[in-house]
């Protein structure tokens, strides 16, 4: 039997009904089926075009919302059924990292309250040791300690968002939730950050879950990964198998439009790996996800 995974998203569906008077309500199917699982220590990521549902899918694994059906346990427990205390030891346990650092970090507060907050909410540590486990988490982010005293507005976008993993990583989580982390970067300093991400993730053990548009930073930053279309994962495989072989036209789509792939079509060995061009949505509310090749899934 393999371990159980840290994250386990199960049939996962999120709905918005908009009604509408005397007319039919509309209904957005954000999230549609969506499974997936991330072991301890992993890097997940969740790739898509804007609207393909990752945010929500995030909100539904977050428990900042509730889905309506589909199921999401952490280290084997449905998060959605538990109880009061066991919810607080899973808010520590699973943390958000959102794009905009600027409107999670309360721009009144010094940086050293902010990164502080999660642990006095907690109850953790004494005042001094709380001062002392500040400085480390600067330190681990990257940032000088002197920081502490800075407040927000005197941050760059870069050492704000710092501050935000900081914060996030204050109480010891064991799965960063990361929804388009470092889409307000610019390119050298998302670069930045991305690596800090992978420096992490090997020092603490942190699994993440890396909701992005950007399949550079994907390949970069992943081990496996699973692209979204219109609410539906349409193709899963580890990293170097999706950029190496997608079979998925949304994919290919994907990786042309990056720059990713029109390299390798004059490549005549990897020519094959080519999907069928014809494919649209409607195709995949229709076929399952198939089994391609060992642990490389794709509605083909
Ligand atoms: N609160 C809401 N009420 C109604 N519809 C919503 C709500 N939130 C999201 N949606 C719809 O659900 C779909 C998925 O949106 P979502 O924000 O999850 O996509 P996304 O992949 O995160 O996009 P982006 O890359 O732009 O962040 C979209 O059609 C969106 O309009
Ligand atoms: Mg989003």
């Amino acid at each position: 039997m393999p371990p159980r995974p840290l994250l386990h998203v199960d049939r996962l569906e999120k709905q918005f009904i908009r009604r509408r008077l005397l007319r039919a309500p509309v209904v957005t199917r954000a999230v549609d089926d969506v499974s997936f699982d991330i072991r301890g220590g992993e890097s997940f990521g969740l790739v898509g075009e804007s609207g393909s549902g990752k945010t929500t899918a995030a909100r539904c694994i977050l428990r900042l919302t509730r889905p309506t059906s589909g199921d999401v346990r952490f280290d084997g427990e449905s998060i959605y059924t538990m109880s009061r205390a066991r919810l607080r030891t899973l808010r520590r346990a699973m943390q958000p990292v959102f794009q905009d650092p600027y409107s999670s970090l309360d721009p009144r507060r010094t940086v050293q309250q902010s990164v502080t907050e999660p642990l006095v909410v907690h109850e953790v540590g004494t005042r001094e040791s709380r001062r002392a486990r500040v400085a480390e988490l600067l330190n681990l982010v990257g940032l000088d300690p002197a920081y502490g005293a800075r407040k927000p507005h005197e941050l760059s976008g870069g050492q704000r968002q710092r501050i935000a993993l900081a914060r996030a990583l204050a109480l010891g989580p064991r799965l960063l939730v990361l929804d388009e982390p470092v889409s307000a970067l610019d390119a050298s300093v998302a670069a930045q950050i991305v690596n800090l991400l992978l420096r992490l993730r090997q020092d603490l053990n942190l699994a993440l879950l890396f909701i992005t548009h950007d399949l550079r930073l994907v390949r970069h930053l992943t081990t496996r990964v699973a692209v979204m279309r219109a609410g539906r994962i349409v193709e899963s495989a580890s990293t170097l198998a999706l950029f190496a072989s997608p079979h998925h036209p949304y994919t290919h789509e994907l990786l042309s439009a990056a720059g990713l792939w029109k390299e390798r079509l004059a490549d005549p060995d990897l020519a094959h790996a080519g999907p069928r061009a014809d494919s649209g949505v409607g195709d995949d509310r229709v076929l399952p996800l198939r089994e391609v090749t060992p642990a490389h899934w794709a509605r083909v």
